[in-house]
């Protein structure tokens, strides 16, 4: 496997083989199965019978509860629809953190309504958000709506939040405006019940190719939870830029941060702004990922402390864009040293579960110094309380104990390749699925699209939809499959319209795939239900790619 990372596009979609340096980088009505069995929901009749009349005789629709992104695990639509008024109060019946996803909704609910809706613990309200004991999971939840009101119920914080991004989806896309619109707020009358199909449903950020600041990464997580996305993986080092400022090896982030891809300013985190984007995601119940990425992908590391190389001689900051040239010197202790201080300092302020460590394309190290490397290199990981995650060539040396790879080859990746993967699966080592062919979400749609990269060919939406990620890997147990990531590489992306244009549509059909009951899967109602996302992401400022396979409606 390699990637190619020449910005210039190939003449066809076609995998490019042939390489130029030894470093080539290389819903209408809608049929909604449930896991239960399936059934006819959509633009039922009772759900058309709560539209209702505003001044000027413009009838406003509540939206159907079939067109939810990511396709809830049931619904029963039917009933009468519940209005939001002045009037609604938000009930929270549990702890302190359940009353501050409480407090997200008013918030979420108050720049388009105008109303500045009371959260509170007792009394009558139109909207409430209960925890109880119940077969929820850890993300699940049910939400009832009526003409009485709307109910949120969940075992666990998460899943109130999650129930809160479906009931968002079932209010006029209108509600997404930052300014107070016209209403009426009407929720459809029905029932979802909801849980997540896999545990592990990310999305990844390279922050090194292009810097981006904390506000850039933070409304990508706002975009992320719309979806409930719930793991953030921020690909933190590489050649062109080290991000994150690491106290015992100052110079990684003031030297090696200090350019990005093109020659621009690069940037870092300092400590504090690495624990603001976990706060901020926490709070959109998004665990982050770090990862560092080794033994190759560290010229910046190189660069800043010459000790590092081999040859005592530190190289260039590296602004282009090929991989597999760097290799951290596996022969000398120091390397054992500045990895132990790297992870014990990363794992110290990432409260999350996950420590990546890459591994990817090490074309400048031998087979035997790479097995060599990770066998040092993960019981650190483990030392220091975190669970290994590298990219899936790490099944070429001996994945540790709980370790899990992420795959992110192609359909045309070859056989050995994938049954060493799928052995390692066998073998216990845990599965997160970002083929590169279908959710990499810098691949170009088209030969047309100005941004991304081409080397895994176009991805239009409808082949970054159209998989299933527990049978994707022949031989690899579908019960060692953690969920899907959409990883997202900056080498042409440089800010939030860029990143806006290559996520969407493409990031939602994502976290379809890591939510929803393999029995929701169908291109032709999905294509339907996308397309009706796509006046909220006008509603939230969130360019986007117009592909025609969709069936947009609006101009
Ligand atoms: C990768 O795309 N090199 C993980």
């Amino acid at each position: 496997m390699r990637r190619h990372h020449s910005t210039t596009p190939p003449p066809t979609c076609t995998p490019r083989t042939a390489r130029t340096t030894r470093v080539t980088r290389v819903l209408g009505s809608l049929l909604l199965v449930t896991a239960a069995g399936a059934f006819a929901v959509g633009a039922a009749p009772a759900e058309q019978a709560s539209a209702e009349q505003v001044s000027g005789g413009q009838a406003r629709a509540a939206q159907p509860l079939s067109q939810v992104i990511p396709a809830p695990a049931s619904v029963k639509a039917g009933g009468p629809a519940y209005r939001i008024t002045s009037g609604t109060r938000i009930r929270v019946d549990g702890g302190r953190e359940a009353r501050r996803v409480g407090a997200y909704l008013a918030d979420v609910l108050r720049p388009s309504t105008g109303y500045r809706l009371p959260v509170t613990t007792q009394g009558a309200a139109g909207i409430r958000l209960r925890l109880e004991k119940g077969p929820f999971g850890a993300e699940g939840y049910r939400l009832d709506s009526g003409a009485g009101g709307v109910t949120i119920t969940a075992r666990e914080p998460a899943g109130l939040f999650h129930g809160v991004q479906t009931l968002r989806q079932l209010l006029p896309a209108a509600v997404e405006k930052k300014s107070v619109q016209p209403g009426p707020w009407l929720v459809g009358g029905g029932t979802v019940q909801d849980s997540p199909r896999y545990a592990y449903r990310g999305a990844m950020l390279d922050v090194s190719r292009h810097f981006f600041t904390v506000d850039q990464v933070k409304r990508y997580i706002d975009e992320l939870a719309l979806y409930k996305i719930n793991e953030l993986h921020l690909h933190l080092s590489d050649d062109q830029g080290w991000r994150i400022a690491i106290d015992s090896w100052p110079r990684l982030a003031t030297y090696g941060g200090s350019t990005q891809v093109g020659g621009g300013q690069g940037g870092y985190y300092t400590k504090a702004d690495y624990k603001e984007i976990v706060r901020y995601a926490a709070s959109r119940y998004l665990e982050v990922v770090p990862e560092i990425d080794m033994p190759s992908h560290t010229n910046a590391a190189l660069a800043s402390y010459a000790d590092l190389n081999c040859d005592g001689v530190a190289p260039p900051l590296y602004t282009g864009t090929n991989v597999g040239f760097s290799s951290l010197c596996v022969g000398k202790e120091v390397t054992y040293d500045f990895v132990d201080d790297v992870i014990r300092e990363l794992a110290a302020m990432t409260p999350g579960r996950y420590l990546h460590i890459g591994g990817d394309e090490a074309h400048s190290t031998s087979r035997e110094d790479y097995v060599k490397f990770m066998d040092r290199v993960q019981p650190i990981v483990a030392k220091y309380g975190k669970t290994v995650i590298g990219w899936h060539q790490l099944t070429g040396a001996t994945p540790a104990k709980g370790a899990i790879a992420q795959y992110w080859g192609l359909d045309s990746t070859g056989a050995a390749e994938k049954a060493q993967v799928a052995q390692a699966a066998q073998n216990g080592t845990g599965l997160i699925l970002s083929p590169a062919d279908r959710v990499y979400l810098d691949m170009k749609y088209t030969k047309d699209t100005p941004l991304g990269l081409a080397w895994a060919g176009y991805v239009e939406v409808q082949r970054s939809y159209d998989w299933d990620p527990g049978s994707y890997l022949p031989g690899a147990p579908a019960s060692a499959v953690r969920g899907v990531e959409a990883p997202l590489w900056s080498e042409t992306l440089s800010n939030s319209t860029q990143i806006d244009y290559m996520a969407f549509p493409r990031l939602p059909g994502a976290a379809e795939l890591g939510w929803s009951p393999a029995a929701t899967h169908d291109w032709n109602t999905y294509k339907v239900r996308l397309a009706a996302q796509a006046p909220r992401w006008d509603a939230l400022g969130i360019g986007y790619y117009r592909s025609p396979q969709v069936p947009w409606t609006t101009d």
